[in-house]
């Protein structure tokens, strides 16, 4: 299996920092803080898994999964000399082949979707959504949709179209333009929790969102006299 991520992988987490500052790390571990210990959390396309070592000295049963064999071995140097009340998995797998249905009180994809063209996309987090537990949530942290006044929408747009521009040339990722994911998870019957948006220059250019599956209420049924 090819590994896109060989040339920008290794240095993923710096460039990360650079564009960022530490607004991306927030980002990624913002809905870590709801965490309980031993909760099951999955971190899909982990890439360097700082994110998953935050759940997991949080003390969550944490499992990664990545298709790069170099982003892994970044997860790997991340946790040298690191120990957990549970070590943290690691699952060398396309994420569509990982069927562990129903398992996990979370699932994350941070940064992780926007690397699929729309429609494949879409096919991803229907996959991912199968994995969340009944009661449990899915998490999606990721660059913010255009919003507020022409300013702000030209400034998101252009943040994200230089990211986009930089990792379709070095890791062969989807060209496109912002994914509404709020959306996306309403029409896969998930409902919106919790929000945070992350700000560049002043402006939300990131954002974190926690879903859960809608209730479904029965409708009333009605005494006949
Ligand atoms: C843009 S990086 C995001 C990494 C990390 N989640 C973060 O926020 O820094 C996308 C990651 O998804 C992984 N990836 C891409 N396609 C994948 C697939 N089909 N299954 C599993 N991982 C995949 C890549 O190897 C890469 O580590």
């Amino acid at each position: 299996m090819a590994d896109k991520y060989k040339i920008i992988g290794p240095v993923y987490d710096f460039l990360s920092t650079i564009y960022s500052g530490r607004q991306i790390h927030k980002c990624k571990t913002a809905m870590n803080i709801d965490l309980k210990a031993d909760d099951k959390i999955l971190f899909a396309g982990v890439g360097h898994g700082r994110d998953a070592i935050d759940a997991a000295e949080k003390g969550a049963q944490v499992t990664v999964v990545d298709l790069s064999a170099t982003m892994l071995k970044n997860v790997e140097k991340n946790l040298k000399d690191k120990n957990f009340k549970h070590p943290i998995r690691l699952v060398h797998s396309d994420i569509l082949e990982f069927d562990e249905v129903g398992e996990y009180d979370q699932v994350v994809a941070n940064f992780f979707l926007n690397v699929f063209p729309e429609d494949f996309m879409a096919t991803v987090m229907k996959h991912l959504g199968t994995l969340v537990k009944a009661d449990g949530h899915f998490v999606i942290g990721d660059f913010h949709y255009p919003t507020g006044n022409v300013l702000t929408k030209a400034f998101q747009n252009a943040y994200w179209y230089i990211a986009v521009g930089i990792f379709t040339i070095f890791a062969k990722n989807a060209f496109h333009k912002i994914y509404n994911y709020p959306q996306h998870l309403e029409n896969m019957g998930f409902s919106i929790e919790k929000k945070q948006s992350f700000n560049v220059l002043l402006i939300p250019s990131l954002w974190s969102m926690k879903a859960s599956r809608k209730q479904v209420t029965k409708p009333q049924q009605k005494d006949v006299a």
